[in-house]
Protein backbone atom coordinates (compact mmCIF):
# COMPACT_ATOMS: atom_id res chain seq x y z
CA UNK A 1 0.00 0.00 0.00
CA UNK A 2 1.02 3.54 -0.91
CA UNK A 3 1.43 4.77 2.83
CA UNK A 4 4.20 6.75 4.16
CA UNK A 5 5.15 8.31 7.43
CA UNK A 6 2.74 11.37 6.44
CA UNK A 7 -0.50 9.55 6.97
CA UNK A 8 0.06 8.72 10.36
CA UNK A 9 -2.58 9.81 12.85
CA UNK A 10 -2.14 12.42 14.95
CA UNK A 11 0.21 11.48 18.53
CA UNK A 12 -0.12 14.36 20.59
CA UNK A 13 0.00 12.74 23.83
CA UNK A 14 1.64 9.70 23.27
CA UNK A 15 5.20 9.15 24.77
CA UNK A 16 7.79 6.87 21.97
CA UNK A 17 10.70 5.21 23.04
CA UNK A 18 12.87 4.63 20.03
CA UNK A 19 16.57 2.94 20.51
CA UNK A 20 19.40 3.52 18.45
CA UNK A 21 17.88 6.73 17.21
CA UNK A 22 20.69 8.35 16.79
CA UNK A 23 20.57 7.31 12.99
CA UNK A 24 19.36 5.46 10.12
CA UNK A 25 16.01 4.14 10.75
CA UNK A 26 15.84 4.70 14.28
CA UNK A 27 16.69 8.05 13.25
CA UNK A 28 13.54 8.33 11.01
CA UNK A 29 11.26 6.20 13.59
CA UNK A 30 12.22 8.85 15.95
CA UNK A 31 11.37 12.39 13.52
CA UNK A 32 8.08 10.58 11.69
CA UNK A 33 6.84 10.30 15.31
CA UNK A 34 7.67 13.24 16.49
CA UNK A 35 6.60 14.91 13.12
CA UNK A 36 3.15 13.77 14.59
CA UNK A 37 3.25 15.55 18.17
CA UNK A 38 4.58 12.38 19.80
CA UNK A 39 7.02 13.01 22.95
CA UNK A 40 9.61 11.12 22.00
CA UNK A 41 12.75 9.26 24.22
CA UNK A 42 15.74 9.04 22.10
CA UNK A 43 17.12 5.87 23.84
CA UNK A 44 21.05 5.95 22.66
CA UNK A 45 24.98 4.64 23.65
CA UNK A 46 26.34 7.38 22.19
CA UNK A 47 25.37 10.62 23.43
CA UNK A 48 27.32 13.04 21.40
CA UNK A 49 25.43 11.13 18.07
CA UNK A 50 22.33 11.82 19.64
CA UNK A 51 22.48 15.33 20.65
CA UNK A 52 23.58 16.12 16.77
CA UNK A 53 20.21 13.92 16.11
CA UNK A 54 17.98 15.56 18.30
CA UNK A 55 19.28 18.84 16.74
CA UNK A 56 18.53 17.44 13.01
CA UNK A 57 15.13 16.78 13.76
CA UNK A 58 14.70 20.11 15.67
CA UNK A 59 16.02 22.04 12.67
CA UNK A 60 13.02 20.84 10.96
CA UNK A 61 10.66 20.25 13.61
CA UNK A 62 11.19 22.87 16.06
CA UNK A 63 8.43 22.42 18.09
CA UNK A 64 9.57 19.26 18.19
CA UNK A 65 9.12 17.44 22.18
CA UNK A 66 12.47 14.60 21.94
CA UNK A 67 15.15 14.00 25.41
CA UNK A 68 17.82 11.90 25.27
CA UNK A 69 18.43 8.61 27.70
CA UNK A 70 21.59 7.02 28.30
CA UNK A 71 20.96 3.30 27.10
CA UNK A 72 23.56 0.71 26.25
CA UNK A 73 21.85 -2.61 25.43
CA UNK A 74 24.55 -4.85 25.44
CA UNK A 75 24.44 -3.81 29.18
CA UNK A 76 22.12 -5.24 31.97
CA UNK A 77 22.75 -3.20 34.13
CA UNK A 78 22.37 0.09 31.71
CA UNK A 79 19.24 -1.48 31.58
CA UNK A 80 18.08 -1.55 34.38
CA UNK A 81 19.13 2.31 34.89
CA UNK A 82 17.33 3.61 31.92
CA UNK A 83 14.32 1.98 33.19
CA UNK A 84 14.64 3.38 36.36
CA UNK A 85 15.21 6.95 35.15
CA UNK A 86 12.56 6.29 33.26
CA UNK A 87 10.06 5.39 35.34
CA UNK A 88 10.86 7.84 38.00
CA UNK A 89 10.21 10.80 35.32
CA UNK A 90 7.21 9.10 33.62
CA UNK A 91 4.01 7.40 34.39
CA UNK A 92 3.27 5.60 31.01
CA UNK A 93 4.79 4.54 27.72
CA UNK A 94 2.62 4.13 24.65
CA UNK A 95 5.56 3.19 22.37
CA UNK A 96 8.42 1.24 22.84
CA UNK A 97 10.10 0.76 19.32
CA UNK A 98 13.14 -1.76 19.79
CA UNK A 99 14.93 -0.77 16.61
CA UNK A 100 18.57 -1.05 17.84
CA UNK A 101 21.19 -3.54 16.54
CA UNK A 102 24.38 -4.16 15.27
CA UNK A 103 25.22 -6.78 12.56
CA UNK A 104 28.28 -8.66 11.70
CA UNK A 105 31.01 -7.52 14.11
CA UNK A 106 33.78 -9.05 14.70
CA UNK A 107 34.01 -11.99 17.69
CA UNK A 108 32.93 -9.52 20.78
CA UNK A 109 30.60 -10.43 23.73
CA UNK A 110 28.72 -8.05 25.81
CA UNK A 111 29.50 -6.85 29.33
CA UNK A 112 27.88 -9.97 30.80
CA UNK A 113 29.36 -12.12 28.41
CA UNK A 114 26.75 -12.90 25.61
CA UNK A 115 27.77 -13.01 21.90
CA UNK A 116 27.81 -9.54 20.79
CA UNK A 117 24.63 -9.71 18.28
CA UNK A 118 22.18 -11.91 20.37
CA UNK A 119 23.30 -10.02 23.61
CA UNK A 120 22.23 -6.94 21.79
CA UNK A 121 19.61 -6.98 19.21
CA UNK A 122 17.33 -9.91 21.39
CA UNK A 123 18.69 -10.37 24.92
CA UNK A 124 19.05 -6.27 25.35
CA UNK A 125 15.04 -5.65 24.14
CA UNK A 126 14.05 -8.60 26.37
CA UNK A 127 15.43 -7.42 28.82
CA UNK A 128 14.20 -3.66 28.57
CA UNK A 129 10.68 -5.06 27.34
CA UNK A 130 10.14 -6.71 30.44
CA UNK A 131 11.57 -4.03 32.89
CA UNK A 132 9.34 -0.82 30.97
CA UNK A 133 6.20 -3.20 30.70
CA UNK A 134 4.42 -1.73 33.97
CA UNK A 135 4.66 1.19 32.33
CA UNK A 136 3.37 -0.06 28.81
CA UNK A 137 0.33 -1.45 30.82
CA UNK A 138 -0.73 2.15 32.22
CA UNK A 139 -1.16 3.64 28.93
CA UNK A 140 -4.16 2.90 26.99
CA UNK A 141 -3.24 0.21 24.05
CA UNK A 142 0.42 0.19 23.92
CA UNK A 143 2.24 -1.00 21.19
CA UNK A 144 5.95 -2.58 21.36
CA UNK A 145 7.49 -2.84 17.85
CA UNK A 146 10.77 -5.09 17.64
CA UNK A 147 12.53 -4.64 14.61
CA UNK A 148 13.30 -8.06 12.88
CA UNK A 149 14.91 -8.98 9.21
CA UNK A 150 14.75 -10.83 6.15
CA UNK A 151 17.68 -12.43 7.25
CA UNK A 152 15.36 -14.00 9.97
CA UNK A 153 14.58 -16.77 7.24
CA UNK A 154 18.40 -17.68 7.30
CA UNK A 155 17.98 -17.92 11.15
CA UNK A 156 18.97 -20.80 13.33
CA UNK A 157 17.86 -20.67 17.56
CA UNK A 158 21.46 -22.39 18.19
CA UNK A 159 20.21 -23.67 21.71
CA UNK A 160 23.19 -25.68 22.45
CA UNK A 161 25.54 -22.89 21.67
CA UNK A 162 23.79 -19.64 21.48
CA UNK A 163 26.38 -17.65 22.28
CA UNK A 164 28.90 -19.34 19.87
CA UNK A 165 31.50 -20.30 22.40
CA UNK A 166 31.46 -23.78 21.40
CA UNK A 167 31.28 -23.67 17.05
CA UNK A 168 33.52 -21.41 15.51
CA UNK A 169 31.68 -18.03 15.02
CA UNK A 170 29.46 -17.51 12.14
CA UNK A 171 29.43 -14.03 12.25
CA UNK A 172 26.18 -13.99 9.62
CA UNK A 173 24.79 -17.01 11.68
CA UNK A 174 24.60 -14.99 14.55
CA UNK A 175 22.88 -12.09 13.40
CA UNK A 176 20.44 -14.21 11.43
CA UNK A 177 19.97 -15.82 14.92
CA UNK A 178 19.31 -12.89 16.68
CA UNK A 179 16.92 -11.67 13.78
CA UNK A 180 15.02 -14.67 14.35
CA UNK A 181 15.00 -14.15 18.14
CA UNK A 182 13.48 -10.82 17.74
CA UNK A 183 10.42 -12.05 15.59
CA UNK A 184 10.37 -15.07 17.88
CA UNK A 185 10.11 -12.41 20.63
CA UNK A 186 7.77 -10.24 19.16
CA UNK A 187 5.05 -13.11 18.17
CA UNK A 188 5.11 -14.93 21.60
CA UNK A 189 5.15 -11.67 23.76
CA UNK A 190 1.77 -10.53 22.17
CA UNK A 191 0.83 -14.44 22.63
CA UNK A 192 1.62 -13.57 26.57
CA UNK A 193 0.14 -10.47 26.46
CA UNK A 194 -3.07 -11.35 24.91
CA UNK A 195 -3.63 -14.33 27.39
CA UNK A 196 -3.21 -12.66 30.11
CA UNK A 197 -5.84 -10.32 28.76
CA UNK A 198 -2.85 -7.43 28.78
CA UNK A 199 -3.99 -4.22 26.70
CA UNK A 200 -0.81 -4.02 25.07
CA UNK A 201 0.44 -5.13 21.91
CA UNK A 202 3.63 -6.98 20.44
CA UNK A 203 4.14 -6.31 16.89
CA UNK A 204 7.58 -7.09 14.55
CA UNK A 205 8.44 -5.19 11.22
CA UNK A 206 11.70 -5.14 9.26
CA UNK A 207 13.08 -2.22 6.98
CA UNK A 208 14.00 -4.22 3.79
CA UNK A 209 17.26 -3.66 2.83
CA UNK A 210 18.26 0.11 3.86
CA UNK A 211 21.31 2.20 2.98
CA UNK A 212 22.45 2.69 6.85
CA UNK A 213 25.62 2.62 9.01
CA UNK A 214 24.23 -1.75 9.66
CA UNK A 215 26.67 -2.25 7.04
CA UNK A 216 29.44 -0.51 8.54
CA UNK A 217 31.62 -3.91 9.69
CA UNK A 218 30.96 -5.30 5.80
CA UNK A 219 33.09 -3.31 3.26
CA UNK A 220 31.73 -5.83 0.63
CA UNK A 221 28.03 -4.54 1.89
CA UNK A 222 28.87 -0.91 2.29
CA UNK A 223 29.40 -0.79 -1.66
CA UNK A 224 26.18 -3.07 -2.16
CA UNK A 225 24.21 -0.12 0.11
CA UNK A 226 24.98 1.93 -3.32
CA UNK A 227 23.60 -0.03 -5.36
CA UNK A 228 20.53 -1.87 -3.50
CA UNK A 229 20.31 0.54 -0.90
CA UNK A 230 16.86 2.16 0.08
CA UNK A 231 16.48 5.42 1.92
CA UNK A 232 16.44 4.66 5.79
CA UNK A 233 13.52 7.04 5.85
CA UNK A 234 11.20 4.14 3.36
CA UNK A 235 12.85 1.33 6.02
CA UNK A 236 11.16 3.40 8.75
CA UNK A 237 7.89 3.46 7.42
CA UNK A 238 6.67 -0.29 7.88
CA UNK A 239 7.81 0.22 11.60
CA UNK A 240 5.91 3.49 12.22
CA UNK A 241 2.42 2.00 10.59
CA UNK A 242 2.84 -1.14 12.53
CA UNK A 243 3.36 1.56 15.66
CA UNK A 244 0.24 3.75 14.96
CA UNK A 245 -2.17 2.22 12.34
CA UNK A 246 -5.54 1.16 13.85
CA UNK A 247 -5.21 -2.48 11.50
CA UNK A 248 -1.86 -3.23 12.27
CA UNK A 249 -2.51 -5.54 15.06
CA UNK A 250 -4.44 -7.96 12.81
CA UNK A 251 -1.25 -8.88 11.40
CA UNK A 252 1.74 -9.97 13.49
CA UNK A 253 5.06 -8.44 10.80
CA UNK A 254 4.89 -5.82 8.83
CA UNK A 255 7.87 -4.73 6.17
CA UNK A 256 8.29 -3.49 2.39
CA UNK A 257 7.05 -6.20 -0.07
CA UNK A 258 8.84 -5.78 -3.30
CA UNK A 259 12.18 -7.47 -4.73
CA UNK A 260 12.72 -10.35 -2.10
CA UNK A 261 11.28 -7.55 0.69
CA UNK A 262 14.47 -5.73 -0.05
CA UNK A 263 12.49 -2.73 -1.41
CA UNK A 264 8.98 -0.97 -2.05
CA UNK A 265 5.96 0.08 0.09
CA UNK A 266 4.63 -1.04 3.53
CA UNK A 267 2.88 -4.29 3.66
CA UNK A 268 2.44 -7.59 4.95
CA UNK A 269 5.98 -9.45 5.84
CA UNK A 270 6.19 -13.27 5.04
CA UNK A 271 7.08 -15.27 8.39
CA UNK A 272 8.90 -18.03 8.24
CA UNK A 273 7.51 -21.07 9.60
CA UNK A 274 10.41 -21.41 12.34
CA UNK A 275 9.49 -17.60 14.03
CA UNK A 276 5.65 -19.70 14.52
CA UNK A 277 7.05 -22.57 16.16
CA UNK A 278 5.40 -22.30 19.73
CA UNK A 279 8.00 -24.80 20.95
CA UNK A 280 11.20 -22.53 20.18
CA UNK A 281 9.71 -19.95 21.40
CA UNK A 282 8.27 -21.53 25.09
CA UNK A 283 12.38 -22.62 25.33
CA UNK A 284 13.36 -19.34 23.92
CA UNK A 285 11.31 -17.03 26.12
CA UNK A 286 12.68 -19.26 29.24
CA UNK A 287 16.59 -18.95 28.35
CA UNK A 288 15.67 -14.95 27.54
CA UNK A 289 14.46 -14.65 31.03
CA UNK A 290 17.45 -16.58 32.74
CA UNK A 291 20.07 -15.09 31.18
CA UNK A 292 18.85 -11.37 31.33
CA UNK A 293 17.47 -11.92 34.81
CA UNK A 294 14.17 -10.39 33.53
CA UNK A 295 11.16 -12.78 34.17
CA UNK A 296 7.74 -11.39 33.05
CA UNK A 297 4.43 -13.01 31.70
CA UNK A 298 5.82 -16.87 32.45
N1 LIG B 1 19.55 -1.51 7.27
C1 LIG B 1 18.99 -2.62 6.86
O1 LIG B 1 18.99 -2.96 5.67
C2 LIG B 1 18.30 -3.52 7.84
C3 LIG B 1 17.71 -4.69 7.36
C4 LIG B 1 17.03 -5.51 8.23
C5 LIG B 1 16.95 -5.18 9.56
N2 LIG B 1 17.56 -4.05 10.03
C6 LIG B 1 17.44 -3.78 11.46
O2 LIG B 1 17.06 -2.42 11.66
C7 LIG B 1 17.54 -1.96 12.91
C8 LIG B 1 18.20 -0.61 12.74
O3 LIG B 1 19.35 -0.76 11.95
P1 LIG B 1 19.90 0.37 10.99
O4 LIG B 1 19.92 -0.21 9.65
O5 LIG B 1 19.24 1.66 11.22
O6 LIG B 1 21.42 0.40 11.51
P2 LIG B 1 22.33 1.60 12.07
O7 LIG B 1 22.23 2.77 11.15
O8 LIG B 1 23.65 0.99 12.32
O9 LIG B 1 21.63 1.96 13.45
C9 LIG B 1 21.69 1.07 14.52
C10 LIG B 1 21.44 1.83 15.80
O10 LIG B 1 21.54 0.91 16.90
C11 LIG B 1 22.42 1.51 17.85
N3 LIG B 1 23.07 0.51 18.70
C12 LIG B 1 23.93 -0.46 18.35
N4 LIG B 1 24.34 -1.13 19.44
C13 LIG B 1 23.73 -0.55 20.50
C14 LIG B 1 23.77 -0.76 21.89
N5 LIG B 1 24.56 -1.68 22.45
N6 LIG B 1 22.99 0.01 22.70
C15 LIG B 1 22.22 0.98 22.17
N7 LIG B 1 22.15 1.24 20.85
C16 LIG B 1 22.90 0.48 20.04
C17 LIG B 1 23.42 2.30 17.03
O11 LIG B 1 24.13 3.21 17.84
P3 LIG B 1 25.57 3.80 17.36
O12 LIG B 1 25.29 4.78 16.27
O13 LIG B 1 26.10 4.43 18.60
O14 LIG B 1 26.37 2.64 16.88
C18 LIG B 1 22.46 2.95 16.05
O15 LIG B 1 21.82 4.03 16.66
C19 LIG B 1 18.46 -3.07 13.44
O16 LIG B 1 17.77 -3.83 14.40
C20 LIG B 1 18.75 -3.91 12.21
O17 LIG B 1 19.05 -5.26 12.53
C21 LIG B 1 18.22 -3.21 9.20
Amino acid sequence: MKWKAINMPSQEGKIAIVTGSNTGTGYHIAYGLASKGASVIMACRNNEKAEQAKLNILKDIPHANIVIEHLDLSDLESISNFTKSIKNQYDKIDILVNNAGVMVPPQSITTDGFELQFGTNHIGHFALSGLLLPLLESAENARVITMSSIAHNSGVIDFEDLQSNQKRYSKWGSYSQSKLANLIFAIEFNRRLKSNNSSVTSLASHPGWSATDLQRHSLLFRFLNLIFGMAPVKGAAPCLYAATMDDAPNYPYWGVTKIGEMHGWTGRAKINNKANDESTALRLWDVSCELSRVSYLN
